[in-house]
């Protein structure tokens, strides 16, 4: 009779003891969740996210409660204004009453040990629906952008925000906004660089929920987000952000992207987050409501493969049914 030298098998026979050689694990410390939060009363369904909702303040108050409760560390606000706040300088962007800047506010009041993060970047406030401020054939400045973020950055800081996530790529906006936000005091302040961010076409469904879609119309942001085609121009970016000072560093978007993931935790071993944007919980979203795939297992799969991957935490859609389905056990 045959008997293989190594059994590999052998340590799967029980749940004993594959549990003890489990390399990763996922809890909730891992997650953020990045929430809609709107100027209307109460609740709007996002149509190409399933389960996502924009929020009203309120509705906002009371979903930070739940998800405080259920051992999220840290939400990130992502405002959408009306049409009548945008412009082509984008200063609805750090006014000081803006809607981002209020929900930070009625966050940390409410709920201080809840980790606060917010978007920084121009899109929600551009006519254009571009990340930054245009010359007239439409380029996206750089340095004249950096001035914007930077205030931005300071209103959000000054309303008590835990965590900035600068998510525009523009160049050098993370060592203008560090420097910033420590000489008005800001030490404590940490930066979330949205350090390799793609030119993707995942971020579809999140467009659709900000209401930018119509406003960035056929245009697109090649010109300063990274080519999918990339990889060392990855950590090239990496090793900027770091070197002005972020904090903790991103890989977006997710699932297409966890060789990024991987060479970055490799190269740095900094702290390191995947985004598992709009579009990707968009698809499991919809294969699971047609029954060709089992949502839960699916999901829990993906997360342990960001894990696996290197990445400290993720960022999704998914962060309080995840929280949920690991209470349930
Ligand atoms: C914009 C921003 C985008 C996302 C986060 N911040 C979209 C974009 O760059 O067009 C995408 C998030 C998602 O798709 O879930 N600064």
């Amino acid at each position: 009779m045959f008997h293989p030298r190594y059994r590999p098998r052998r340590m799967r026979h029980d749940a004993f003891s594959r549990r003890l050689m489990r390399e990763n694990t996922f809890t909730a410390d891992d997650l953020i969740w990045p929430v809609f939060v709107h100027e209307l009363a109460g609740r709007a369904p996002v149509a190409s996210m399933p389960g996502v909702e924009r929020l009203s303040i309120d509705e906002l108050l009371r979903e930070a409660e739940q998800a405080l409760e259920l051992g999220v560390p840290v939400i990130d606000l992502f405002p959408v204004v009306d049409p009548s706040c945008k412009s082509l300088d984008a200063a609805e962007a750090w006014n000081p009453d803006g809607l981002a800047q209020r929900a930070v506010r009625a966050l940390k009041q409410r709920f201080p040990e809840l980790g606060v993060m917010t978007d920084v970047a121009l899109d929600p406030f551009t006519v254009h629906g571009q990340d930054g401020i245009i010359d007239d054939r439409g380029y996206v400045l750089n340095d004249v952008t950096v001035d914007a973020l930077v205030k931005q950055s300071l209103s959000h800081a000054d309303a008590g925000v835990d965590i900035v996530s600068p998510s525009d790529m523009m160049d050098g906006r993370i060592g203008a906004i560090r420097q910033a936000l420590d000489d008005a005091g800001h030490i404590h302040t940490r930066i979330m660089a949205y350090s390799a961010k793609y030119a993707s076409a995942f971020y579809g469904p999140f467009r659709d929920a900000l209401g930018s879609a119509g406003n960035l119309g056929k245009a697109d942001k090649h010109t300063y987000q990274m080519d999918p085609a990339n990889s060392d121009e990855a950590l090239r970016e990496i090793a900027l952000d770091l070197d002005e000072g972020a904090d903790m560093v991103m890989v977006k978007p997710g699932m297409p992207y966890l060789d990024v993931v991987y060479r970055v935790k490799q190269e740095f071993g900094v702290p390191t987050f995947a985004y598992h944007v709009s579009g990707e919980y968009a698809m499991l979203k919809a294969a699971a409501a047609n029954g060709w795939l089992d949502e839960r297992r699916c999901v829990m799969e993906t997360m342990i493969g960001f894990k696996r991957a290197g990445a400290d935490g993720v960022l999704t859609y998914y962060a309080p049914q995840i929280a949920r389905w690991l209470r349930e056990g």
